[in-house]
């Protein structure tokens, strides 16, 4: 903000101009330059040692798990193994949020992505109830399918997860509802679940990278999430849902300029 004071010939006092820079978009650009490094570096340190420790650990269980009664030798030497394995999934989860891959956009249908999506949670969880409202004259526009799955995996794995730690626990409900609005040319996707919500000081935190309520949880599913959006020029928030839960909302721009730049 610049404040500049207005004076007459007289320098007296005649008003006062306040300008206010909008620097959202630096701000947030320069946070997740900064993240981005961290976990590339972060990646990297602890990648090394993984393998050396995990097969150092093997070796010394093949070499003496038969000379050694105690079965606390076979219990620490195994949990060694299966720690070292959960830490390199999440070293992975770090590149991966460091290098996502290029958006590669093709043409296509995203009642397709979200129902191929549904199909596999419905399988997986045959008690929670998925539903899914397309909108009327929702166009073929470009997107990276692969990189939209993902966000839509991430989203719904959220909200099981929030349902099924819920402790009033009702029946799981998660809807997918797609709206076009031509004018704008905009495409409106809301993903609703009737979960514990999330806090409204923790709506805008739960996009950063890291944050996370959950005890294995990584913190970067929204802050992947976030990024694809972003790399497809759109904007995503959360908010409450009525009457219980969470409510995602992506806006995505769909613009045949944009089909033509990237033919
Ligand atoms: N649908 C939801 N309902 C309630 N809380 C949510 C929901 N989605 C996200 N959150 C909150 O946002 C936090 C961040 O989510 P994010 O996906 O980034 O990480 P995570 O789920 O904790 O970890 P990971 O994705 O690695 O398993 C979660 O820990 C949870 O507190
Ligand atoms: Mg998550």
């Amino acid at each position: 903000m610049t404040l500049s004071i207005l004076k007459d010939e007289q320098g007296l006092e005649i008003g006062k101009v306040v300008v206010f820079d909008d620097l959202t978009l630096i701000v947030n650009a320069q946070r997740a330059a900064a993240w981005t490094e961290v976990a590339r570096r972060i990646a990297h340190e602890i990648k090394n040692p993984l393998t050396p420790i995990r097969l150092s650990a093997e070796r010394i269980l093949r070499k003496f798990g038969g000379q050694i009664q105690d079965p606390a030798f076979r219990e620490s030497t195994e949990m060694i193994v299966k720690q070292v394995n959960h830490l390199k999934n999440l070293v992975n989860e770090f590149s991966q949020f460091a290098r996502l891959p290029q958006t590669r956009p093709v043409r296509g249908s995203i009642h397709k992505t979200i129902d191929e999506v549904l199909m596999i949670f419905r399988h997986s969880h045959v008690n929670a109830h998925f539903e899914y409202n397309p909108g009327q004259g929702v166009p073929e526009f470009r997107f990276d399918p692969d990189q939209m799955r993902r966000v839509f995996v991430n989203l719904v794995d959220n909200s099981l997860g929030a349902c099924h730690s819920d402790p009033q626990n009702p029946p799981i409900r998660i809807q997918f509802r797609t709206k076009y609005e031509p004018v704008m040319k905009v495409l409106r996707i809301y993903v609703t679940d009737n979960g514990p919500g999330i806090p409204a000081t923790d709506l805008q935190k739960v996009f950063d990278p890291y944050f996370s309520t959950k005890e294995s949880g990584t913190g970067l599913g929204l802050a992947i999430v976030k990024k694809i959006v972003e790399d497809h020029n759109g904007i995503i928030r959360a908010f409450g849902n009525e009457p219980r839960g969470t409510k995602m909302v992506i806006e995505i721009p769909v613009s045949d300029i944009d089909f033509k730049k990237h033919t």
